[in-house]
């Protein structure tokens, strides 16, 4: 199936082109519904203009969290979206806003976090991670839920940090493996190939993988 998504984007828009570039190939059967940013100046508007995507910029200053998400999501009642997409967007999602998302077992609302989840959750997690001066480093793809940079992780891999590693070189890494990771996480969830099994140790649902290779 086709999947219908609508990004969220704060910023430089590397893993919007990233996703767009797959579905040009047709690596990826995804129909981009519309782009919404919260930054006025942000590249990732530009990027998306040229691509033909409709593009929405409502910026959050002077509103209140609520007054914003409400705008947001009138911008997005206007589509069918299966999936939210979030791509480097810098804001908390409330649990009202998630709520319009519920699906079965998660929220249709996915993110992308450049570290190993839950370990560097925050705005600068590579330069945490590398500051910390960890053996590996990753990328995680995850449903979200109520907190931030949180909710069951549907990808996750690993990359080295070498110890000779400039700050640079390893944030290149790491987002080198953002650009496969995430259009395969779509791809996945375009092909019904996540299933959720329950734990009844933990009492929770974990998104499992079918036929999965790795980045
Ligand atoms: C990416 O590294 C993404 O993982 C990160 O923001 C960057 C956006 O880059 N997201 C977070 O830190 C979420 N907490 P991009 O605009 O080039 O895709």
């Amino acid at each position: 199936m086709s999947l219908k998504i609508a990004f969220l984007a704060s910023g430089r828009g590397s893993n919007v082109q990233a996703i767009l570039n797959e579905i040009e190939t047709g690596a990826l059967k995804a129909d981009v519904q519309c782009l919404i940013s919260n930054i006025p100046e942000a590249p990732v508007l530009q990027l998306s203009q040229s691509a033909g995507i409709k593009t929405f910029c409502i910026p959050h200053r002077n509103l209140t969290r609520e007054h914003h998400e409400a705008q947001v999501l009138e911008a997005l009642n206007a589509f069918d979206i299966d999936y939210l997409v979030l791509a480097g967007y810098m804001r908390l999602i409330t649990p009202e806003f998630l709520e319009h998302f519920q699906g079965e077992h998660h929220y249709r609302v996915i993110n992308i976090h450049p570290s190993l989840l839950p370990a560097f959750p925050g705005t600068h997690a590579y330069e945490d991670a590398y500051h910390y001066g960890v053996k590996y480093a990753g990328v995680t793809v995850h449903f979200v839920d109520e907190a931030m940079d949180n909710g069951p992780i549907l990808l996750q891999e690993t990359f080295p940090r070498y110890d000779e590693d400039t700050l640079e070189a390893f944030k290149a890494r790491g987002l080198a493996l953002e650009h496969c990771l995430y259009p395969k996480a779509l791809k996945l969830l375009s092909e019904n190939a996540v299933q959720f099994r329950y734990n009844p140790i933990s009492k929770r649902y974990y998104p499992e993988v079918i036929h999965h290779v790795p980045c």
